[in-house]
């Protein structure tokens, strides 16, 4: 399958090596400089400490871009897409898969008039060593769900993806994403601003008591009907990745933008055209503002 991905940052740089040892794959970088390294140097990536043989993949400039691929993957952070839409309106003719965290980005898809859209909810942790190498530190799967369009092809593209890169089909995109959300909502924020590993929120009773009330909130927000489904959900992504520090942790230790706005900004933002109180949720997504606003200032 010809596969566009869009998109050069560290879930970008795994999509685009996984699905290349399947498929002809071009990832489209920000800038061109990117595109000629990956193009010179080939896609590294590095399992679990281990060197993997580097592949070869066509690269080019997003502004080069025509859609011409059967499949599109969006690799973009939620806060990069609307910078990205024009390119995305104009050029998404066939399939698109988007790939971003929280849920604000779902009012953006209908302006999409490609027939088939999907999204899609990714498990894995990688880290982007430079313009070409992609640590993969975490194996998951990834979790896809039509949005709009035909169901069979999300079918076929699940069957072109090699047996370690495993995608699998969720029958509701609204049931995926909100899972996603919550659990990035509650573990994100509190390991960035606690400073901890994930494991820490549900081991240190203190933490904990801070981690159920977060987890009471988001669900009072969203209407969660299934709660407990949920909340099991939640702990168990704790526990699973309680050795990790979260991207959100991460991205405040380097001093990058954090995914907030696509998290607790779109909870906070709910709570308020829903009249419900949320003093956590308005807590944290402050502290983690304040944390990008000293970043700038430095
Ligand atoms: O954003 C992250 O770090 C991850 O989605 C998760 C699941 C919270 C694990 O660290």
């Amino acid at each position: 399958m010809k596969i566009a991905v869009i998109g050069g940052g560290s879930l970008g740089l795994l999509f685009s090596y996984y699905m290349s040892k399947k498929n002809d794959v071009c990832i489209y970088t920000r800038t061109k400089e990117q595109a000629d390294l990956i193009k010179k140097n080939g896609l590294h990536l590095i399992n679990g400490g281990i060197a993997q043989p580097p592949l070869k993949v066509s690269a080019a400039p997003v502004q080069d871009w025509k859609g011409n691929e059967e499949l599109a993957i969006v690799a973009l952070k939620q806060y990069q897409l609307p910078g990205l839409m024009a390119v995305l309106k104009a050029n998404a003719r066939s399939s698109v898969l988007f790939l971003q965290n929280g849920y604000g980005h779902i009012k953006l898809l209908s302006e999409i008039s490609a027939p088939d859209v999907f999204v899609g909810s990714v498990e894995h942790g990688a880290v982007r060593a430079n313009d070409y190498t992609v640590h993969h530190n975490g194996i998951g799967v990834t979790r896809t769900a039509v949005f709009r369009g035909d169901a069979n092809l999300l079918q076929e593209i699940s069957s072109v993806v090699p047996a370690d890169f495993p995608v699998l089909l969720e029958p509701d995109y609204k049931e995926m994403l909100i899972k996603k959300l919550v659990v990035n909502a509650v573990i994100n924020p509190l390991t960035a601003v606690l400073k901890v590993r994930n494991g820490e929120l549900i081991t240190n009773s203190f933490y904990f008591e801070i981690f159920k009330q977060m987890f009471e909130e988001c669900a009072l927000v969203l209407g969660l009907e299934h709660h407990e489904e949920y909340l099991q959900n939640l702990m168990s992504v704790c526990e699973k990745t309680a050795n990790n520090h979260s991207s959100m942790y991460k991205d405040v230790e380097n001093g990058r933008q954090t995914e907030i706005d696509a998290i607790l900004g779109y909870l906070l933002e709910l709570s308020i055209s829903k009249n419900i109180k949320a003093p956590l949720i308005h807590n944290y997504y402050h502290c983690i503002k304040g944390k990008e606003q000293e970043r700038e200032g430095a």
